[in-house]
């Protein structure tokens, strides 16, 4: 029986975390420059705590200034834009992020293009999002970005490479598709309505599965060898006990791929580390400086 190689997404964030925290010590040292990260959340959703404090806890850990601004759960819209406003004019601030979701008295997309698009560490903006999908030079989501940084690493250069997105949103699926482009891959862009779906992924020699629905990848549907990376993060009831899957099927993957990534455990580490380096990239960007190897 076949078994892919696992591929360690924490061993991989953790090792571009210390050249993270090389480039900060530079930036400090030769510029006088810390890079500073505000992160908003508004409200107490619990998933949206525990993120917020694993990223205060690695920005400082990389040296870099990190500010956390709490709101209530019955904030204003106007209450939101106004931080970001605040934080927009904060020369200490290089990057923003507000935590999602809002609650629903919130307008989201309003709130997230007001953030200046030079501070926009998420790469949610319209501006960002424009610009990658243009070929332009802009800060790219996190999350998208440590996909693309493991399958590199797996199946080294990417051009040629027919790669299968499962999923369409703006956070993950499109992005991940604009910079498999980018690497010249050949990208199919599938979700939850492509026909024979099984059929499509089975032409992947790179799957990445972010749709949001766990365990819906199967064994079945990987071409054998290919590479398979698993944005999802799905929290179900198993024998009683309470446990986290990604998006695909991970024991029947497993026996067919090359390679794939756990969840917990793959992309996940990614995120954060993906959320500095753009704190890094936006930092350097704002003070005229050339961004430092990472
Ligand atoms: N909520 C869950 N993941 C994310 C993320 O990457 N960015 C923001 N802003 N909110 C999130």
């Amino acid at each position: 029986m076949a078994t892919a190689a696992v591929i360690d997404g924490k061993a991989f964030a953790a090792g571009l975390r210390e050249r993270i925290a090389g480039a900060v010590a530079k930036l400090k040292s030769e510029h006088s420059l810390t890079p500073g990260l505000a992160v908003v959340l508004v409200g107490e959703d619990p998933a949206s705590q525990v993120y917020v404090r694993n990223k205060a806890k690695q920005t400082v850990e990389v040296g870099m200034h990190s500010e956390e601004h709490r709101m209530d759960a019955s904030s204003s819209e106007a209450d939101v834009l106004a931080m970001v406003d605040r934080l927009n004019n904060d020369p200490a601030i290089h990057g923003i992020l507000v935590q999602l979701p809002l609650p629903d008295q919130i307008d989201s997309e309003k709130v997230i293009n007001t953030i200046d698009p030079a501070k926009d560490v998420d790469g949610f903006h319209v501006i960002n999002a424009g610009k990658l999908a243009t070929g332009q030079d802009a800060l790219v989501a996190c999350t998208p970005v440590g996909c693309v940084m493991l399958a590199k690493d797996a199946l080294g250069d990417l051009s040629g490479v027919n790669a299968v997105v499962v999923g369409r949103s703006n956070i993950v699926g499109k992005p991940v598709a604009q910079l498999l482009l980018k690497e010249n891959c050949t990208v199919t862009i599938a979700h939850s309505r492509t026909r024979d779906l099984p059929g499509v992924v089975r032409g992947a020699d790179l799957v990445i599965a972010a749709v949001g629905r766990p365990e819906m990848v199967k064994g079945d549907w990987i071409k054998p060898g290919a590479c398979v990376i698993d944005v999802g993060i799905n929290r179900i009831e198993r024998d009683g006990k309470n446990k986290l899957v990604g998006d695909c099927d991970y024991a029947s993957c497993a026996e067919v791929a090359g390679s794939i990534t756990p969840v917990p455990g793959g992309v996940g580490p990614m995120t954060i580390a993906c959320l500095l380096h753009n704190t890094v990239r936006a930092a350097s960007a704002a003070n005229g400086i050339e961004t430092p190897q990472m």
